[in-house]
């Protein structure tokens, strides 16, 4: 008998094939009925499958009373109950590194969309407008002031991509990381009001909630520009609307919102924008890494061995 697995979310490249290989699967969001899935499978259940956007809370971790682990397929884990799971005893686990590269490479990808017009310039063609006339400039890239607000994994990528930008690099975290060579900024507020470019890359969930508010907003002021590849919930996004709509902020390149995949449709009539649907580690080849490494964790904690990346 293979061991029963919940799997709560489903994302893009999670492979479902090689999950089944190895557990008793129970694709409950692809369940007609969820309640009635939930109430036959719950009292044998040892495993969750989640994903960086699923929610586990307390109430579904209760209702498994044999839980052993839950496995994320993300790096992100703020959806889910940690101190619902650590009061059982139950391991998290996520999927740190394998996606580093390409949220760091989209985060670049955004902040030149935005400063260079990208998308702008592209509608533009596409509506044959060009037969008529050019785009206004656009600001450039390379030399700027960059400020990231999150020095962690992704964080660092980073700030090796944009260093061959030859950008001046700062960030600001709680604590200042020993082993960086860049600026540290105790106060966001001051690190915004010295950056042209603030780019979030830290963790979701309620100790972050909305540390990009107007003041930094306005802070980086009506020619700087704002990536998020972090969580919608990290940035004020009423105010963050209000300032674009105002040109209190100059530019804004978004891959994450506060209840995505709903946002304000002000946003679409934005010209100064560039909005992606949360893809920060949407490629095949990374998408393969953390749902192999998802499942390594899993198989790993049946067979008593230790987990690969659980989170801390
Ligand atoms: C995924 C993420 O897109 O790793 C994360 O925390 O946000 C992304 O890699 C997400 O897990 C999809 O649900």
């Amino acid at each position: 008998m293979k061991t029963e697995i919940l799997s709560v979310a489903n994302m893009p490249g999670l492979d479902h094939g090689s999950f089944e290989e190895h557990f008793a699967m129970h694709w409950l969001w692809k369940a007609p009925d969820k309640a009635k899935l939930l109430a036959e499978v719950a009292p044998r259940v040892r495993g969750i499958q989640a994903t960086g956007s699923s929610a586990v809370d307390a109430k579904l971790i209760d209702s498994l009373p044999k839980l052993e682990i839950i496995g994320c397929c993300g790096v992100g884990y703020d959806g889910i109950d940690v101190a619902a799971a650590r009061k059982r005893k139950i391991p998290v686990t996520n999927t740190p590194d394998v996606l580093n590269d390409c949220v760091a490479d989209l985060a670049l990808g955004l902040l030149i969309a935005a400063s260079r017009r990208l998308g702008r310039g592209e509608r533009h063609v596409r509506s044959g407008s060009w037969l008529k006339g050019g785009v206004p400039l656009a600001t450039r890239v390379s030399g700027k002031r960059l400020g990231i607000v999150g020095m962690g994994r992704i964080g660092r990528v980073i700030a090796q991509r944009a260093s061959g930008f030859d950008m001046k690099i700062a960030y600001h975290s709680r604590r200042k990381v020993a082993d960086v060579p860049f600026a540290h900024y105790e106060r966001l507020v001051d690190l915004a009001k010295n950056s042209d470019f603030l780019v979030a890359i830290l963790p979701g969930g309620k100790d972050t909630f909305h540390v990009i508010d107007e003041a930094v907003l306005r802070a980086l002021g009506p020619k700087g520009i704002l990536v998020n590849v972090a969580r919608g919930s990290v940035v004020d996004e009423a105010a963050l609307l209000k300032c674009l709509q105002e040109g209190a902020l100059g530019a804004a390149g978004l891959d994450v919102f506060e209840e995505e995949p709903k946002m304000s449709e002000a946003f679409w009539q934005l010209d100064n924008v560039v909005l992606t649907p949360h893809i920060g580690s949407a490629t095949h080849e990374t998408r393969a890494a953390m749902s192999r490494l998802t499942l390594d964790n899993l198989i790993a904690h049946f067979a008593g061995k230790p987990l690969l990346t659980p989170v801390p």
